[in-house]
């Protein structure tokens, strides 16, 4: 069992990274003084494999468990389904110290989160992620929400969980191209941040696709440690944490116009190949890193160009993500590995070059 922290000024809380569920009610009692009742979210995927071995641990310390399921998926994911978590959650006669536990992928996580901020102004709220990309990523560091009019995570709040607790147990159901949709998240934190991070994955990329097992548990605490480390010194994205968003610029924009048919990790993947791309045209990073990155990210079969898109929508749906404001996109460039560099000065040309590299013929 790993044990991490992060320490933010919504919240501190430990990540418990462990194979199974063994020893959740003991960190649940840790983590939260006052317990009456237990809501878990999860999805229609998720629930009939995971709920059932959650709920029987987690028992022991509620009155009462209840689970709401809703159906799997990124479609899912706006004011719709949380109008129908609050209604369950009255149902149950939820109160001030029930518990909210976000059992699934970074979607479910999402919008458990937002459920729980907003319920009352705010009950307690544990994440329980069973995807790599949630592992590594979306449980930690509070950002909660669901996508509103098209418009990804435009509708939210920023929430610490009082736990999050990582079985990696759950990693051998899950599908492979989710599996991979992770790994770009993965690889996300070795340019921006971490060149231990981005060597370790080139070097032991074979036994990684393997699942073996030492080395997704290395992953996933590595890349908790950079998450935790980036946001425990900028919670709210005033600076540092919008490193962060490294591809997910242009990712999120092809995200909103593929309709969610490729997965959020594959368009993180496409769009840190047009960051890149812009990288080398500013003089930042070779060629040869560019290719780098791409091989990396094709070795675990991401996408790093896409088909069926405009450079005239992509560039005109970067102006509907909440990070633009006054019409300045911001980006994240790398200068050299490890090493990001945070710019909202693009200028249309440089941007557009950068979407016309990413666009299949
Ligand atoms: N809050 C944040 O900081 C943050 C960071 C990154 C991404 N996100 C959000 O996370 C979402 C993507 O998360 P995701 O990739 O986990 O998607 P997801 O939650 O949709 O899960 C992917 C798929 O895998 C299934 N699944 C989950 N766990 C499984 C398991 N153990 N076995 C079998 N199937 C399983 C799900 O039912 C779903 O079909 C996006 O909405 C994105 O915006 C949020
Ligand atoms: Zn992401």
């Amino acid at each position: 069992m790993d044990r991490l922290f992060v320490d933010t000024p919504g919240g501190s809380y430990p990540i418990v990274i462990n194979k199974g569920f063994q020893n959740i009610a003991e960190e649940v009692k840790k983590a939260i003084s006052k317990v009456s009742s237990a809501i878990v979210i999860s999805d229609s995927n998720v629930a009939p494999l995971y709920a059932d071995k959650l709920v029987a641990e987690i028992e022991t310390v509620f009155e009462k468990v209840s689970v709401f399921t809703f159906e799997a998926g990124e479609k899912s994911k706006h004011l719709g389904t949380i109008n129908e978590i609050y209604s369950f959650m009255l149902d149950k006669k939820a109160d001030r110290s029930t518990v909210v536990f976000g059992l699934g992928g970074g979607v479910c996580g999402d919008m458990a989160g937002f459920a729980a901020a907003t319920f009352m102004r705010g009950v307690d709220f544990i994440q329980v992620p069973t995807t790599l990309l949630s592992q590594v990523d979306s449980s930690v560091g509070g950002k909660v929400g669901v996508d509103f009019n098209g418009v990804k995570n435009i509708v939210g709040a920023f929430y610490q969980p009082k736990l999050v607790y990582i079985n990696t147990d759950t990693l051998d159901t899950l599908p492979e191209r989710e599996f991979n949709a992770g790994m770009a998240e993965v690889i996300k934190y070795g340019p921006i941040f971490s060149p231990d991070v981005y060597s370790f994955v080139q070097k032991n990329k074979e036994n990684i696709k393997k699942s073996e097992l030492w080395t997704i548990e290395k992953i996933i605490k590595d890349c908790c440690a950079v998450k935790a480390q980036v946001v425990n010194e900028d919670e709210k994205e005033s600076g540092l944490r919008e490193i962060l968003n490294f591809g997910h610029t242009i990712g999120h924009a092809v995200e909103t116009l593929k309709e969610f048919s490729l997965l959020h990790g594959e368009c993180v993947a496409i769009g840190m190949a047009a960051a890149m791309k812009i990288s080398t045209d500013k003089g930042y990073v070779t060629k040869e890193k560019v290719k780098t990155l791409e091989d990396i990210l094709e070795y675990f079969d991401l996408p790093v160009r896409v088909s069926g898109l405009a450079e005239d929508d992509i560039y005109k749906t970067l102006f509907l993500d909440k990070k633009a404001r006054n019409n300045k996109i911001g980006f994240v460039l790398i200068e050299k590995i490890g090493t990001p560099l945070r710019t909202k000065e693009l200028t249309e040309e440089e941007i557009r070059n950068g979407i016309r590299y990413i666009i299949e013929e």
